[in-house]
């Protein structure tokens, strides 16, 4: 028999569970042998529910049980959860987490503890909620070279966006209804700001370079900027708007990088990603494009990949299985280096301001009924040019990438 210990017993934690029990069998008959729930570890008590008699509050109960083989961290955030994980790995524990901000942070020196004691460190459930994703990268795909990565890896904000588009909801109202689901990180801040999605994108480049990537060089832009105007334009130009992150690898191995709300049309493969689904388009040079698509939040769906976690470590109780990054730093391209087309909204009147935006080489103006303004979609521009045009542009209200 194996046993398994949950630390954090929130919405993925009693997911996990959830699983374990409902799923008792077919996870046996995957193992060759039981997976057993011995502890919760929480700051809380459960009175009456299923776990209610393996609760406990000490750490160290759990750090020192030998027979406790398998430690899920599914509390969040980098304190308690990174110096408890790292004492995991180095009892010679396996561990499986679903917590993108302590791999983006911590996942290197994590890996390299795992390497050293023969065990696995798995975040299949970090990036894409319930997809598999993190598994093909390393296993389907491991003969390819990547070249791009882009993907809505969001759930919360791309719920969020798909009411504002389909259902004229306003942002609040939406980010309520998410986190109601259980959709939402416990700080709101980090979905809607993009840096849970700066997160996933930093640990699918690592997963696809080798080489450590340091999230805070990866350019970021969230959605609290996106309004109802900006869904009118895009209705009318049959477009919608998306929050993006994605990473080009380029051929000299510098990455280009970035999270930000993008417009894209109906003939982009993540167009149809919606509410709380995930998309994640890979492009590598044999294959061509293959496209991941699922739950990418939500307490059943993200403990299903920790679950498969689970069920990898137990096959793999001995040895550590190859896969993740090494220390060596990955090197990031600035922002600046993108090329895009921009969609912009200018205020007045198209026949008063067009001369004025010429830089943009501007194909036709786009009006909005008894608004006194107007939008463009520019050329494709270096982010270098645009950003000097726009800095002597007059009359700019706002402006939203445009991906092809
Ligand atoms: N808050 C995250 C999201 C949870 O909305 O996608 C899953 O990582």
């Amino acid at each position: 028999m194996m046993n398994v210990a949950i630390m954090g017993y929130g919405t993925i934690g009693s997911g996990v569970a959830e699983i374990l029990e409902k799923n008792k069998e077919i996870i046996a008959g995957a193992v060759g042998q039981e997976v057993a729930l011995k502890y919760v570890l929480d700051l809380r008590e459960f009175p009456g529910s299923p776990v209610e008699d393996k609760i406990i509050h000490d750490f160290s109960v759990i750090e020192k049980d030998p027979d406790v083989q398998i430690v899920v961290e599914t509390m969040g955030g980098l304190n308690p959860s990174y110096p408890y994980v790292k004492a995991c790995l180095l009892a010679g524990k396996h561990v499986a987490t679903s917590n993108k901000a302590l791999v983006a942070a911590y996942g290197t020196e994590l890996l390299q503890i795992a390497r050293d004691k023969q065990v696995n460190f798995f975040f299949e459930a970090s990036v894409g909620g319930g997809i598999p994703i993190i598994r093909p990268l390393y296993r389907c795909l491991m003969g390819e070279r990547i070249q791009e990565i882009t993907g809505i890896l969001n759930g919360t904000t791309n719920f969020i966006l798909t009411k504002m588009d389909n259902e004229g909801w306003t942002f609040d109202s939406a980010l309520k209804e998410a986190q109601r689901l259980g959709y939402a990180e416990r700080n709101p801040e980090a979905d809607v700001e993009g840096h849970d999605t700066c997160r996933k994108i930093a640990i699918l480049t690592a997963m696809a370079t080798g080489k450590e990537v340091d999230y805070e060089e990866i350019y970021t832009e969230g959605i609290t900027k996106i309004s109802d105007t900006d869904f009118q334009y895009a209705d009318r130009l049959g477009m919608s708007i998306k929050l993006f992150g994605s990473s080009r690898i380029l051929p000299e191995g510098r990455v280009n990088a970035f999270v930000a709300p993008v417009m894209i049309n109906k003939s982009h493969p993540l167009y149809m990603v919606s509410d709380v689904n995930n998309g994640i388009l890979v492009k590598s040079n044999m294959l061509g494009e293959t496209m991941y698509y699922g739950s990418g939040a939500g307490k059943l769906p993200t403990a299903s990949a920790v679950v498969a976690d689970i069920i990898d470590a137990a096959k793999h109780a001995n040895r550590n299985v190859v896969m993740g990054w090494s220390s060596q730093k990955q090197e990031m391209a600035p922002m600046e280096t993108n090329t895009f087309r921009y969609f912009i909204r200018v205020a007045g009147l198209p026949e008063e301001q067009i001369d004025g935006l010429m830089n943009f080489g501007p194909e036709e103006a786009i009006t909005l009924e008894g608004k006194d303004e107007f939008a463009i979609i520019s050329k494709p521009m270096l982010e270098a040019d645009f950003k000097e045009a726009a800095a002597s542009a007059k009359g700019l209200i706002k402006f939203i990438r445009v991906e092809p």
